[in-house]
C-alpha cells in the first residue's frame, strides 16, 4: 500500500509507545495536575519480553507524553502487573522531605525459579518515588507478599479503605482473587478470598481492580471487584468481567441480587468487544472530581503479539468514566469515554433526521477525513431486523457493526477488516453482546482512531471495543437494512482536530 505504518495504524488519541511492545496499564494515579500511566513494556522488542514498566503522562487523558522507563527487572525478577497509590500520610515511612512518597507494588515474576520448574515464582514487591513519579527505588527487603505456594499469584491493586483507616489490596491468585490488608504498605497480612466457583473461569484470573461505586443519582454506596481473565472472554481470549457487592473491611461479598443475576447469566462484563483486556482504575482522584476513571490495553493475548503493526505493539483504550446504576434493583456497570475527548474533536457534519428506505450512505470522504472520529446518532422505532453501519473503503475492507433486533444481540465484525492473515484468532468469528428485550430506540456512540472502534451503546450499557487492520484508509460511512423505513435521528459526526 502506498500507505505508512504511522499513517495507518498509529492511533492519533490513544496511547501507543513510540516503539516496542506494550501490554496492561500499571501503576495508574493521579498527583498534582498529572495523571500517570504505567504499562508493561518491553524495551527490546516488540513480542513480549522481560517486564519493565514504561511510564507516561498526561493533564487531560488523552495528550500523553511518554517519559523514561520507570522500572526496570532486576535479579528478583521481572517486573511484572501492579498499582500505585499517594501515601499522603507518610504511613511507609519513605517520606524525606516535604513530598508524599508515592508507592508502587508489583509482582516479581522469577524466571530461574520457573525454569527450576517450580510454582512460586511470583511474589509482590514494592518501589517508592519521592520525586511525584519520576524516578524510582525499589524496597530493599523486597519481595513484601512472598508466593504461599500458588503458581499464579500476581497483580496487586491497592486501594485506601479510609472507613477502616488502612490499605487493601487485592490479587489474582489462580481461579481467585486474594484480598490482604496493611498499616503500611510494607507488613501485609491475608484477609480473604472470593471467586472459586463464581463467575467466568476460561483462564486464569488476572489484574483485578477493587472499589467503592456511589450508586448513580442515589446515597448508596456498593464495591465493584473487576476481573480480567486471560481467557474464555465474551468473545474469544482475554476479557474483564465485573461483581458488585459489599465490603466488611476484610470480605467481599456479593450482594443478594447481582447474586441472582449471576446466576442467570454467569457473567457480567465490562466490554463485550474482544480488545479491552487487564483495565483498572486511577487512585488519588481529587474528591471534587469524583469519577472512577478506568483505562485498558486494547489487545487480547490470542493475537496480541502478532498484529501486523512492527514499531509498535499495541494502544491503550479510550480512559472511561465507570459508572454504577441501579435498575429495578439490578445493579450494573457501564462506561463512557471521558469528557476530556470532546475538546479535541470539531463538528464536521450533522444530519438532523434522516428517512432512510432499506439503505443509504451516510456519509464519505469528500465531508471529512475517516481515520480518527467521534460518532453519534440515535435509530428510532426499530423493528425485529437487522441495522447493520459499515466503515469501509474502495478495496473492499470494511468494519461492520449494529443491532440484530431479531436475534437480539449488537454485533461487531471485523472479518472483511483487511489485514486478517497474521493470526487465525483474530477474525474468525463476529463478535455479538446479548440483549433480553427487543431493542425501540438506541443510541449509539463510536469512537474509531484508525485501528480501533469502540462502540457505546445506550450511554454505555453496552460496550464492544476492536482492532482491526484496513489496507487502506475508510472512505464512507453507510447504513443498511431489511427495512422499507427507519429513522436516524441526530447523526453528528466529529473529526479529530480542531
Ligand atoms: C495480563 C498479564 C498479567 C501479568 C502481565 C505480564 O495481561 O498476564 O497477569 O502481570 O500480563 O506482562
Amino acid at each position: 500500500s502506498n500507505y505508512t505504518e504511522e499513517e495507518l495504524y498509529r492511533p492519533r488519541f490513544h496511547f501507543t509507545p513510540k516503539e516496542n511492545w506494550m501490554n496492561d496499564p500499571n501503576g495508574l494515579y493521579y498527583l498534582n495536575g498529572s495523571y500517570h500511566m504505567f504499562f508493561q513494556y518491553y524495551p527490546s522488542s516488540t513480542v513480549w519480553g522481560p517486564m519493565h514498566w514504561g511510564h507516561a503522562i498526561s493533564s487531560d487523558l488523552i495528550k500523553w507524553k511518554e517519559l523514561p522507563i520507570a522500572l526496570y527487572p532486576d535479579e528478583k525478577g521481572y517486573i511484572f502487573s501492579g498499582s500505585a497509590v499517594v501515601d499522603v500520610n507518610n504511613t511507609s515511612g519513605f517520606r524525606k522531605g516535604e513530598i508524599a512518597p508515592v508507592i508502587a507494588i508489583f509482582t516479581y515474576h522469577d524466571p530461574k525459579i520457573e525454569k527450576e520448574g517450580k510454582i512460586n515464582y511470583q511474589s509482590q514487591g514494592i518501589a517508592y518515588s519521592l520525586d511525584e513519579g519520576l524516578t524510582w527505588t525499589k524496597y530493599t527487603e523486597n519481595p513484601v507478599i512472598k508466593n504461599p505456594g500458588i503458581k499464579d499469584f500476581r497483580d496487586p491493586k491497592v486501594f485506601r479503605d479510609t472507613i477502616n483507616n488502612q490499605w487493601v489490596l487485592v490479587l489474582a491468585a489462580g481461579n481467585k482473587s486474594m484480598f490482604y490488608r496493611s498499616i503500611n504498605l510494607i507488613d501485609w497480612e491475608y484477609l480473604s478470598d472470593f471467586g472459586e466457583g463464581i463467575g467466568a473461569h476460561g483462564g486464569v484470573w488476572e489484574c483485578p481492580d477493587f472499589f467503592s461505586l456511589t450508586v448513580d443519582g442515589t446515597d448508596e454506596v456498593k464495591w465493584v471487584l473487576i476481573q480480567s481473565l486471560v481467557s474464555g472472554g465474551p468473545n474469544g481470549g482475554s476479557g474483564t468481567q465485573y461483581f458488585v457487592g459489599d465490603f466488611d473491611g476484610k470480605t467481599f461479598s456479593l450482594d443478594s441480587s447481582f447474586k441472582n443475576d449471576l446466576n442467570l447469566e454467569k457473567v457480567f462484563w465490562i466490554d463485550n468487544g474482544r480488545d479491552n483486556y487487564a483495565g483498572v482504575t486511577w487512585s488519588n482522584i481529587p474528591e471534587a472530581d469524583g469519577r472512577k476513571l478506568f483505562l485498558g490495553w486494547m489487545s487480547n493475548w490470542e493475537y496480541a503479539e502478532k498484529v501486523p503493526t512492527h514499531k509498535w505493539r499495541s494502544s491503550m483504550t479510550i480512559p472511561r468514566e465507570l459508572i454504577l446504576v441501579k435498575t429495578d434493583n439490578h445493579y450494573r456497570i457501564e462506561s463512557k469515554p471521558v469528557k476530556e475527548v470532546n475538546k479535541y474533536f470539531s463538528t464536521s457534519i450533522i444530519k438532523a433526521n434522516l428517512i432512510i428506505d432499506k439503505e443509504a450512505i451516510l456519509a464519505n470522504n469528500s465531508e471529512i477525513d475517516f481515520s480518527s472520529l467521534d460518532i453519534k446518532f440515535k435509530i428510532k422505532n426499530i423493528t425485529d431486523d437487522t441495522y447493520t453501519f459499515s466503515l469501509y473503503n474502495s478495496i473492499g475492507d470494511s468494519i461492520n457493526f449494529g443491532i440484530n433486533n431479531k436475534e437480539k444481540n449488537f454485533f461487531l465484525d471485523r472479518t472483511k477488516s483487511g489485514n486478517l492473515s497474521f493470526s487465525d484468532k483474530f477474525a474468525p468469528n463476529i463478535s455479538t453482546a446479548i440483549f433480553k428485550e427487543s431493542c425501540k430506540n438506541v443510541d449509539v456512540r463510536v469512537l474509531l482512531d484508525k485501528t480501533s472502534i469502540e462502540i457505546f451503546y445506550n450511554n454505555g450499557k453496552t460496550v464492544m471495543t476492536e482492532i482491526f487492520f484496513l489496507q487502506q484508509p475508510i472512505e464512507s460511512f453507510s447504513v443498511k437494512s431489511d427495512k422499507f423505513n427507519f429513522e436516524i435521528e441526530n447523526l453528528i459526526i466529529n473529526q479529530f482536530g480542531i
